[in-house]
């Protein structure tokens, strides 16, 4: 039974989630499916919660709308990228809300919950009680300054309301009042014991020292106290006891319970995964997701007592992008359905440097070189390289046809025993959630091959030993059938291209090790590049995209980066109507004019960058908006004195911000 975070459906997914969460499992569901185990694989979108009503209220929208929106476009998202979900299921579902609710009351039936009234932060403005991320403050432990009400996602800790430092509405942005509210809560607390022998003792050596070691955080250092289950909201499953009226299940009680719903709504035999002891239930998740995924979730589901807990919990670290962290609100991010759509045919080579570089047991770091180097340098250059020249040489020697295994010599036979090893190798290696170390063995493979081919040198022999030459291309096929078998879990896509040319059918992870997978005589189809070489240009493309997408958002007027400014702010900027008198290219740049400005009372000279857009001669007497009292400052040895307001699209280009009729020169703009 192996689950995967179910995402937010409040937005898009970025190549973080999918080197967090998402790619990890699919490698190890396909590879468990090679080896013949009966798997399940579940994942759908978490609809509830305060990050999507957040972003439905700041859109102006429902929240239904943005969670149809999301859900759609990010199981697009998962499917072209060939994360192979059996459902994608959604947590607004009727057969989750009525699977949640029962497990929610059978554990009030239990007497697990305890049922309080404290006081709450409420905003009176917006009349809503503010829980989770409606409301934000400094962090007690690491005081980054935009902790949520429930969880710093800075440092991970779980927090709760009262913890914050500076308390402010996400809402109104205004310091909340305390109000009195009754809400059950599960305590934590009582489960101490049990979880340090669960975890602390018992998975000591199995669980990731990164998982391993924020748990033993929590339950001794931090210790457990009871923590609320049901908000007062009005988007969420309607808590189902008397007396709760207006009061929906917390999103995170809800949310795991969203594994076993959408396995029911898979399988009428969802029981034999998730109740059977012989089951074994793993989840993969990002770090900020640990304390749901180890400590409370297995705290509902012994305190319910019907089902088996997590065998293990492989979490990853977060991965960063050119040197800063992924960020969704600058858009700093390379979000998964647009490389999709600009990258068509490139899903492996994403996946493979998602994998090589994956965040397994630290932040680990996404660069467009990096990229690059790895797709040009390993999988075009050892991987493709390989397969290419065994595939061109038995197309030239022998009418691509499979040859005959003749005599061995000692490089051959010791080839093939290396052969035999790679797939217990890089299995271990997938079993242990490793698998970057798994990923490196593939490349071994292929790097024998490589140094199998070069050493023969068939190319020499082929004159006066064509027999031998039969039997080096028939290892070297070998070696690339073993290579389209195992590489399946990593990169489908070209296994399944490879297959494809080799005419292997029907495989499983052992078959890599049967030397009779391909028939001497069989005829191969026509050869293809496995991969293609990527341009420095393309490179350099990316990383512009991704700083303009950023400055974009930044002056978006929904973009959440810009905080509100009082008037008080926006008087001390002084803006005026100028007329530009002379413009001249500055020399040795592209993009800067140097440009004679009249402001009314003087004439100005400003240095603006617009001399892509622009020819100097066609905007002389232009009327602009100019900012004044900009610091001045040196551009190219010129004195800039202000600055051209200008209006940029999505795309780039500019226009000039002028007044909508002939007006005075030195006018005011407010
Ligand atoms: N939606 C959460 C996140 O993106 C993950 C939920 S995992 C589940 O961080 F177990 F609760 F479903
Ligand atoms: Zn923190």
């Amino acid at each position: 039974m192996i689950t995967a975070a179910l995402p937010y459906a409040n937005g898009p997914l970025h190549i973080g989630h999918i080197a967090g969460a998402y790619l990890p499992p699919d490698i190890y569901v396909r590879y468990l499916r090679l080896k013949g185990k009966d798997v399940v694989f579940v994942c759908g979108s978490d609809e509830h919660g305060a990050a999507i009503t957040l972003r439905a209220q700041k859109e102006g929208t429902t929240p239904q709308k943005i969670v149809d929106e999301y859900h759609a476009i990010n199981e697009k998202g998962f499917k072209d990228f060939g994360i192979e979900f059996d459902i994608y299921h959604r947590t607004s579902s009727e057969l989750h809300h009525k699977t949640a609710s029962d497990f929610f009351k059978k554990l009030h039936d239990n007497d697990v919950l305890t049922q309080n009234e404290t006081e709450q932060f409420y905003d009176e403005e917006n009349k809503q009680f503010l829980a989770d991320r409606y409301i934000t403050g400094e962090c007690p432990h690491c005081h980054y300054d935009s902790a949520y009400g429930d969880q710093c996602e800075k440092c991970g800790t779980s927090l709760s309301p009262k913890d914050l430092i500076n308390p402010k509405s996400s809402l109104s942005g205004l310091t909340p009042i305390r109000k009195k509210t009754t809400h059950w809560y599960i305590p934590l607390n009582k489960y101490e014991d049990w979880l340090k022998e669960w975890i602390l003792d018992g998975h000591k050596n199995d669980w990731k020292p990164n998982v391993y070691g924020q748990c033993k955080s929590w339950i001794v250092d931090q210790g457990l106290q009871p923590r609320a289950v049901t908000r007062d909201l009005a988007w969420g499953i309607p808590v189902p006891l008397e007396g709760a009226e207006g009061k929906v299940l917390y999103v995170w009680l809800d949310a795991p319970i969203g594994y076993i719903s959408a396995t029911k709504a898979l399988t009428e035999k969802w029981k034999d995964y998730w109740q059977d002891e012989e089951s074994k239930l793993v989840h993969f998740i990002g770090k900020d997701n640990i304390v749901f995924h180890c400590i409370i979730f297995p705290i509902m589901l012994k305190a319910h007592g019907e089902y088996i807990l997590p065998d293990n919990v492989p979490s990853n670290e977060f991965m960063n992008l050119e040197g800063e962290k992924i960020s969704t609100s600058r858009n700093w991010a390379i979000w998964l359905h647009e490389y999709l759509a600009e990258n068509p045919g490139k899903e492996d080579v994403l996946r493979y440097v998602l994998c090589a570089n994956a965040p397994e047991s630290k932040d680990s770091e996404f660069t467009w070189k990096d990229y690059q180097a790895r797709n040009n340098n390993e999988l075009v250059a050892i991987l493709g390289n390989f397969v290419n020249r065994s595939l061109v040489l038995t197309s030239k020697y022998f009418e691509n046809t499979v040859p005959k295994l003749g005599p061995l010599n000692e490089f051959d036979k010791q080839t093939l025993v290396d052969l035999q090893s790679y797939p217990d190798k890089i299995g271990t290696s997938i079993e242990k959630y490793k698998f970057r170390e798994a990923l490196s063995e593939l490349m071994n493979l292929a790097r024998l091959g490589n140094k199998y081919l070069a050493d023969s040198e068939p190319w020499k022999e082929i004159k006066d030993n064509p027999e031998h030459v039969a039997t080096v291309l028939n290892i070297s096929l070998q070696i690339s059938s073993a290579l389209a078998i195992l590489m399946e879990p990593f990169l489908p896509f070209t296994s399944k291209k490879l297959k494809t040319i080799l005419k292997i059918k029907d495989t499983n992870w052992e078959s890599a090790k049967n030397d009779h997978i391909l028939s001497a005589g069989n005829q191969l189809e026509k050869s293809e590049l496995l991969f293609s070489k990527i341009e420095d240009g393309f490179v350099q493309e990316q990383v512009e995209k991704l700083k303009k997408s950023m400055t974009q958002s930044q002056v978006s007027e929904n973009g959440q980066a810009k905080s509100h400014i009082n008037f008080e702010d926006f008087s001390k900027l002084d803006i005026r109507i100028g007329t530009i008198l002379a413009a001249e290219r500055v020399p040795k740049t592209d993009k800067l004019l140097k440009l004679q400005v009249d402001t009314g009372k003087e004439t100005r000279t400003i240095v603006s960058g617009i001399a892509e857009y622009y020819e100097p001669e066609s905007i002389i007497g232009q009327q602009v908006s100019v900012l004044t009292n900009l610091e001045p400052r040196k551009i190219k040895g010129i004195e800039s004195e202000g600055m051209i307001l200008m209006a940029e699209n999505e795309s780039g280009e500019l226009a000039f911000v002028s007044p909508e009729k002939e007006i005075e020169k030195g006018s005011v703009v407010r």
